[in-house]
């Protein structure tokens, strides 16, 4: 039986750590090609090892998705290893730990989110979607619960991934007539470095946050990839411009 995404080739961003290592490791089972990109290139490189120790094919490139000359990079750099880009899990994304009140944030770290979490997205799509026009292509970007639901102290992240999710549905309905489906896939509470950090220094937040979850339980970064390789396969096929929520069920609780 063929695999889910056999001789595919594509980009995942953020790929050094959490729901991104996942998904280069699951997709490269599925048989893709994967370009690992990351800022963090020790742990980038790491992914890649563990990528081919499964007999995947895998490499890294070092890219900030908040520089719009990176991402160009990184896209050319994909061409020159495959000769063609079918798929990208635009995936980096960063949360603040502010947690402030709009009046009391501070505006360098609010751009900052906005630029990573947006401008980085835009900078993906922008440079991948030309190489999808001939053939095709299949994009899925990290959004997250925080993109239809907000928590509060949480103003530039909210902001973020609810303009993440217009900017996904936006360019799908652009783009879905010249046979490029963009979805998007929307984390709840999930246990990757990010979550973890917390879980450590606040296990009391882990145990309140879990409460708000109809099965009990924060989700794995698997699960995440899981849903990802679904929109970015064939089995995806006639899902365009939606947000597939990974939450246990969280949202029907907030
Ligand atoms: N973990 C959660 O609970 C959760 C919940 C909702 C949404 N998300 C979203 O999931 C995505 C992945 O997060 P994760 O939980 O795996 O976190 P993570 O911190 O484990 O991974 C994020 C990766 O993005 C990289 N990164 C950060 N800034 C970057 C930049 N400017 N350019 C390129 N790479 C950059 C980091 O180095 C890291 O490797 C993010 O978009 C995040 O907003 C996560």
């Amino acid at each position: 039986m063929n695999k889910l995404l056999d001789g595919r080739a594509g980009i995942i961003t953020g790929a050094a750590s959490g729901i991104g290592r996942a998904a280069a490791i699951l997709f490269a089972q599925e048989g893709a090609k994967v370009i690992v990109s990351d800022v963090n290139d020790e742990m980038g490189n790491e992914t890649v090892e563990l990528v081919r120790k499964e007999g995947g094919e895998a490499y890294y490139f070092h890219c900030d998705v908040a520089n719009e000359e990176n991402v160009k990079e990184l896209v050319d750099f994909a061409i020159e290893k495959f000769g063609k880009l079918d798929w990208a899990y635009n995936n980096a994304g960063v949360i603040p730990f502010e947690n402030a009140l709009i009046h009391e944030t501070h505006t360098d770290l609010f751009r900052k989110v906005l630029d990573i979490n947006i401008m980085g997205v835009y900078y993906c799509m922008k440079y991948e979607i030309p190489h999808m026009l001939e053939a095709g292509g299949s994009i899925v970007n990290c959004c997250s619960i925080n993109s239809v639901r907000v928590t509060r102290g949480t103003s530039s992240y909210g902001t973020s991934k609810y303009g993440e999710y217009g900017l996904t549905q936006c360019a799908a309905l652009d783009y879905g007539k010249l046979n490029i489906r963009i979805n998007a896939v929307g984390p709840g509470p999930t246990m990757t470095p990010m979550l973890e950090a917390s879980a450590s220094a606040h296990p009391e937040v882990i145990t309140a946050l879990k409460a708000t979850i109809p099965d009990g339980r924060v989700a794995e970064a698997v699960e995440l990839a899981n849903a990802a390789l679904f929109l970015l396969s064939d089995l995806g096929n006639h899902i365009n411009g939606q947000l597939v929520l990974v939450d246990g069920g969280q949202s029907c609780n907030m």
